[in-house]
């Protein structure tokens, strides 16, 4: 455990997330063990994995002197509602550039937005790149203000951010260590950008009581771009640590649970929504992490895990329940 807190951190979480058994989801899918690990529940803006990412990434840009953080993302991204918020509790602005052209629906995450007085931009562009090329020039213009932006890329994966998990893994396994609990055979969580996956599996090759195998279930990339992504993205976090880097054959992601896209719900990412609130009263959403507990819902019934020990690595993402909430009572 002699790893902690390699960069440093402008501390977000009150503490540890909640590590705990989903007995009633396990029995229903005949699974021999369940637990989440409650990063839906990371203390600011309503939680969500990027608060982890975020510590590390606002202690960057407070070691940097700044006070404006820019990033970008869909006027829905948790990833932008979740930086407003860090942002806010830093005492800095926040400014989001948004893809496209047209802000959509003034619910879930975009009102968070509004009600924490982030600046909010529409770049008219789609895409990672464009949105960072998009972000520079609001950093520039911001310099001309005088003001000390600080650029966060879409999804806060880099180095810094992904780091963040890392540390998570770290806690993950001291809570196992105080509950007695042997080692997951999987570990499945959402993969959108691919950072948060990237840092389980770093933080796996350090504590590797953790689990077995870890399951990434992409809600955008296919298989193969996800996968190339994951790994570009180990290699330059495992340089940074000076670890070893990850084989290829540790990424396990599977993309069959995507459906018509990114941020269209599907309908067994549905029938995981109301399974979770119906068993153990929890949420997922229909953006991430209801498609995530499908992927692990699928495998439950695919094959026999009578015999497995299984944690599914919740990443919040709670608005989006109610931007979709048309959709989500068919
Ligand atoms: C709720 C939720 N889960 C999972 C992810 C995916 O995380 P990553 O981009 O690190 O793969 C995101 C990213 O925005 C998210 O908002």
């Amino acid at each position: 455990m002699e790893n902690r807190e390699r960069y440093p951190r402008f501390p977000l979480l009150w503490g540890e997330t909640p590590l705990h058994p989903l007995p009633r989801l396990a029995q229903r899918l005949r699974i021999g063990g369940l637990w989440v690990k409650r990063d839906d529940l990371t203390g600011v803006a309503l939680g969500g994995n990027k608060v982890r990412k975020l510590e590390f990434l606002l202690g960057e840009a407070k070691e940097a002197g700044c006070d404006v953080v820019i990033t970008g993302g869909s006027p829905q991204s948790n990833h932008a509602r979740l930086t407003a918020g860090a942002a806010r509790r830093a005492g800095m602005e926040a400014w989001l550039v948004f893809a496209g052209s047209r802000y959509g629906k003034e619910q879930g995450n975009l009102l968070l937005d509004r009600l924490m007085g982030a600046r909010c931009f529409l770049s008219g562009v789609y895409g990672s790149e464009a949105l960072l090329e998009a972000m520079k020039a609001k950093a520039q213009e911001a310099e001309t203000e005088g003001k000390r932006p600080f650029v966060i890329p879409v999804g806060g994966s880099t180095v810094r951010g992904d780091y963040g998990y890392v540390h998570a893994t770290e806690e993950c396994v001291r809570q196992m260590e105080e509950q007695n609990l042997s080692p997951f055979n999987r570990v499945v969580v959402a993969v959108g950008s691919g950072g948060t996956l990237a840092g389980l599996l770093v933080g796996k090759q350090l504590y590797p009581q953790l689990t077995e195998q870890i399951l990434g279930v992409s809600v955008w990339l296919d298989e193969e771009r996800a996968t190339m992504e994951v790994a570009r993205l180990t290699d330059s976090l495992s340089q940074a640590l000076a670890f070893e880097p990850i084989p290829p054959s540790e990424i396990e992601i599977t993309a069959a649970h995507v459906g018509g896209g990114y941020g269209r719900p599907t309908a067994e990412g549905k029938r995981a929504i109301r399974l979770l609130a119906e068993t153990e009263g929890l949420f997922v959403d229909p953006v991430y992490t209801g498609k995530a507990l499908a992927g692990l819902i699928a495998c439950a019934e695919r094959e026999d895990w009578s015999q497995q020990r299984v944690l599914f690595w919740h990443t919040g993402g709670t608005p989006g329940i109610f931007t979709h909430a048309a959709t989500l009572l068919e």
